[in-house]
C-alpha cells in the first residue's frame, strides 16, 4: 500500500554492519516532524548481502525495527486516548487502528508463521485490524474504524509489546538460512509501518480539522525549511530515459521493473507552486470557471463547495489554514498543500501550464535540480497508477500489497513534511484519488513550450 490505501529505503555500505541507510533523500524537517533518535533510521536491503554476518544482521535489524516502532509511538505520544479513537472520514484511519494495524502486519505476515511456539496476543485482532488483506481473512469494515474504542489504547500498547517481543525472539533464534526469508518481509513491514507514521499525521489532522477549536498536534510546528532553486525551470532534452528501480536497496514491487520510457522535450519548474500563486488563482476566479475544469472535478468543486485548497478558512477577509500547528495564517510563500489532482490540472491549465508525467518527474529529480522536490509536499503527476511493463504482483497475500490499486488512481512522487526520514526516493509511486486532498499534495508544474 503506499502511502494510501490504508486508507503510505537501504543499506549499504559494505564492510560496515551498515545502519540501514537510504539512498533517498533526508531533508530538514519540521519540529512535528523531526526525527527523533528513531526517525534517523532508513531501512536497507541489507538482507541479501552476504557480507554481514549472521549476528551482525540481526542486531542491525532489531535496531532498526526498534527504531522504527518507536517512531510510531512518538508521533503517537501528543494525542490523547480521545484523539486516538476518532475516524473523521472513511479514508483517514484513527491512530489507535494505524499502531495495531502494523503490529498485526508483523504478527500475521512475520511472527505467527515462522515463530513455532508464538500465541497469538488476542485472536479477534486479526479481524479489528486487518486493513484490506483479503488472502488474510475477513476484516472490519473500514468505514467504521472509529467505532471500536476497545480494545483501549493501553491495550493497543500491550498488543505491540507482545509482537516486539515476538520479533526479538524470532530474530535471536533463527537459523541464518531462514534470516534470508526473515529479513526482506521485516523490512517490507517496518516500511509498511513508516507509511503509516505519515498517515498517523494526515489523518489525525483532518480530525483536529474538523474540530471548531483547532487544536493543534504541535504548537511549535512550522513548516520545514524551503530549498527552493534560483532557476525557473529544469530542461530536459527529448529522447529515451530510464525509469524505475533497478538498484540496491528496498523498493515496493511497483517501482519495478525498470524500463525505457520516451519523453518529449520538456521542462519542469525548479519549485513547487506556492500559496501566493494560488492566492491569483483564486482571486482570478478559478474555483468559478468551469472551461478550467475537468469534467470529474468541476462536479466535485460543485459538490464539495470547494473555493480554496483544502483546510483553508477565511477568518476576517484573510485567509488562515489548518496545519500541525493549529490554524495558521496562509504563508504565501509556503508551498501549496491539501490540493487534489483535479485542483492541481485546473491551476495548471489556468497558469497555460501542465502537470508532468510521472516518468517526467523521476528523469528531472535525478539531476538533483529539482526544488523542494522531497520533504514538502507530494507532487500529482498526470500519470495514471498503472503497472510499469511487465509487472506481476505476487501471487501470496503480500501481492495485495500495491497490485490491486492499479486503476482509477493518480501518481504522486517526491514526499512529504509527514514522511519519515529515509523513506523516500526517486523512484517512489504514491497514489490516491483525484479529489483526495487530505495528504500533504501539491503541485509542480510542466511547460512544453519553446
Ligand atoms: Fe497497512
Amino acid at each position: 500500500m503506499a502511502l494510501n490505501q490504508e486508507a503510505a529505503t537501504r543499506v549499504a555500505d559494505g564492510e560496515k554492519p551498515a545502519l540501514p541507510q537510504t539512498t533517498s533523500v533526508s531533508r530538514p524537517s519540521s519540529h512535528a516532524m523531526r526525527p527523533g533518535p528513531a526517525g534517523d533510521i532508513a531501512l536497507s536491503t541489507s538482507t541479501s548481502r552476504p557480507t554481514l554476518r549472521s549476528d551482525e544482521r540481526r542486531r542491525v535489524w532489531l535496531d532498526a525495527y526498534n527504531a522504527v516502532r518507536r517512531e510510531t509511538e512518538r508521533r503517537a505520544a501528543p494525542l490523547a486516548p480521545e484523539d486516538q479513537v476518532v475516524q473523521s472520514m472513511p479514508d483517514a484511519s484513527p491512530t489507535k487502528w494505524h499502531r495495531a494495524h502494523t503490529t498485526w502486519f508483523f504478527e500475521q505476515f512475520l511472527v505467527t508463521p515462522r515463530l513455532a511456539d508464538y500465541r497469538v496476543f488476542d485472536e479477534r485482532f486479526a479481524f479489528l485490524f486487518n486493513s484490506y488483506y483479503v488472502a488474510a481473512g475477513p476484516r472490519h469494515a473500514r468505514p467504521q474504524r472509529g467505532l471500536i474504542t476497545r480494545p483501549t489504547c493501553d491495550e493497543v500498547a500491550a498488543y505491540r509489546a507482545h509482537v516486539d517481543a515476538a520479533v526479538a525472539r524470532l530474530l535471536a533464534t533463527a537459523s541464518a538460512a531462514a534470516l534470508d526469508d526473515i529479513l526482506p518481509l521485516l523490512e517490507l513491514g517496518l516500511n509498511h509501518e513508516q507509511q503509516h507514521q505519515e498517515l498517523i499525521l494526515t489523518d489525525i489532522l483532518h480530525a483536529f480539522a474538523q474540530n471548531p477549536t483547532a487544536p493543534a498536534y504541535d504548537a511549535r510546528w512550522t513548516w520545514p525549511v524551503s530549498q527552493r532553486k534560483r532557476d525557473d525551470f529544469v530542461t530536459l532534452a527529448g529522447g529515451v530515459y530510464r525509469i524505475g528501480h533497478a538498484g540496491d536497496g528496498f523498493m515496493y514491487d511497483n517501482e519495478g521493473p525498470a524500463h525505457e520510457v520516451l519523453l518529449q522535450p520538456v521542462r519542469l519548474a525548479a519549485n513547487l507552486v506556492t500559496n501566493a500563486e494560488w492566492l491569483e488563482f483564486i482571486a482570478d476566479g478559478g474555483y468559478a470557471n468551469p472551461t478550467l475544469w475537468l469534467s470529474d472535478g468541476w462536479a466535485c468543486v460543485q459538490a464539495e463547495g470547494w473555493t480554496a485548497p483544502g483546510y483553508w478558512r477565511q477568518v476576517d477577509g484573510a485567509w488562515f489554514v489548518m496545519t500541525l500547528g493549529g490554524l495558521r495564517p496562509v504563508d504565501p510563500a509556503a508551498p501549496v498543500c491539501h490540493v487534489s489532482y483535479y485542483e492541481a490540472d485546473a491551476f495548471a491549465r489556468w497558469a497555460g501550464k501542465h502537470v508532468p508525467s510521472e516518468a517526467e518527474w523521476e528523469v528531472a529529480a535525478r539531476t538533483d535540480r529539482l526544488g523542494d522536490a522531497f520533504g514538502l509536499v507530494w507532487q500529482w503527476t498526470r500519470s495514471a497508477y498503472a503497472p510499469y511493463p511487465g509487472y506481476r504482483a505476487s501471487a501470496d497475500a503480500l501481492g495485495e500489497y500495491n497490485g490491486k490499486f492499479m486503476v482509477n488512481q493518480m501518481v504522486l512522487r517526491g514526499s512529504s513534511l509527514a514522511t519519515p526520514a529515509g523513506h523516500a526516493r526517486a523512484t517512489y509511486r504514491n497514489f490516491f484519488y483525484p479529489p483526495h486532498r487530505w495528504q500533504f499534495s501539491g503541485v509542480r508544474l510542466a511547460d512544453y513550450g519553446a
